[in-house]
């Protein structure tokens, strides 16, 4: 991880990838609401551009949002917030490579369900690595660190403008990373983040998600999760 990152600089940026979707137009807006500096990712540059010119008119123009082609994104931020569906992970990461900077962070919040090959979006998808997690780590350059976090948080609940009702587990095995990811959790009001230990723990937080939409589905509601019985210090 690049030490210059720190959360207390407003215009360290976050690039969004993928962030014209719920998941990610919803951690953009709380971060933009936050004084973050966002960037929008896309596959293609307009659609990034209408995304953070949407996020920027609910904000009241005062917000530090832009929006560019993915590649462009990631060579502009050393933070990446990867928010794609499974299906178009390992690709994108493949071709964005070259475009991501030694010394980055990437908090990655896919969830391999079983919807990205045609089944249920309640069922997961066996990686092979473990988790969608622990198969970014393997395609962005080494000097990389790759966080998991956000997963079990709903979008829906992050485009609105209520506080949220979510604890969010971050999971890396670089310690700097993921204190500094669960400092931007913690920009979100209502979230409280707590260290989830490795990477590999990754594969247990992804599943949530699925129990989640099942849930969703059964009650027709927008869950998240609250983690009880840890001492103050746990949660950020
Ligand atoms: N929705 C939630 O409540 C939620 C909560 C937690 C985690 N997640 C996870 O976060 C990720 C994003 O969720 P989402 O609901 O925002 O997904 P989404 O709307 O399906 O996709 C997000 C964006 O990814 C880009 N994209 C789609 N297919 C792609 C492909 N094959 N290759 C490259 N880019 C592609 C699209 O942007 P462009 O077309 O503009 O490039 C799209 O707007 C998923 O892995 C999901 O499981 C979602």
């Amino acid at each position: 991880m690049n030490s210059s990152a720190n959360s207390s600089a407003p215009d360290r940026p976050i690039a969004v990838i993928g962030g014209t979707g719920p998941a990610g137009t919803g951690l953009a807006l709380r971060w933009a609401r936050a004084g973050e500096t966002v960037i929008i990712g896309s596959r293609d540059a307009i659609r990034a551009q209408q995304a953070a010119s949407a996020i920027q008119q609910k904000l009241g123009g005062q917000a530090n949002i832009s929006g560019m082609e993915n590649s462009e994104a990631c060579a502009a931020a050393d933070i990446l917030m990867l928010t794609v569906p499974f299906e178009g992970q390992a690709a994108l990461l493949k071709q964005l490579k070259p475009a991501i900077t030694p010394g980055s962070i990437l908090i990655d919040a896919t969830v391999p369900l079983a919807a990205s090959v045609g089944g249920r979006a309640s069922r997961m998808l066996g990686v092979w690595q473990g988790s969608a997690a622990q198969q970014a780590a393997e395609l962005v350059p080494k000097e990389v660190s790759v966080v998991a976090a956000f997963h079990n948080v709903s979008a829906d609940r992050l485009n609105g403008d209520a506080p949220l009702d979510c604890d969010v587990i971050v999971c890396s095995d670089d310690p700097d990373a993921a204190q500094l990811t669960r400092e931007l959790a913690a920009r979100i009001p209502g979230v409280r983040a707590i260290d989830g230990g490795k990477l590999e723990n990754a594969r247990i937080i992804e599943q949530i998600t699925a129990l989640l939409i099942g849930l969703n589905i059964r009650h027709k509601g927008h869950a998240g999760i609250r983690i009880t019985g840890l001492p103050p210090t746990a949660y950020r």
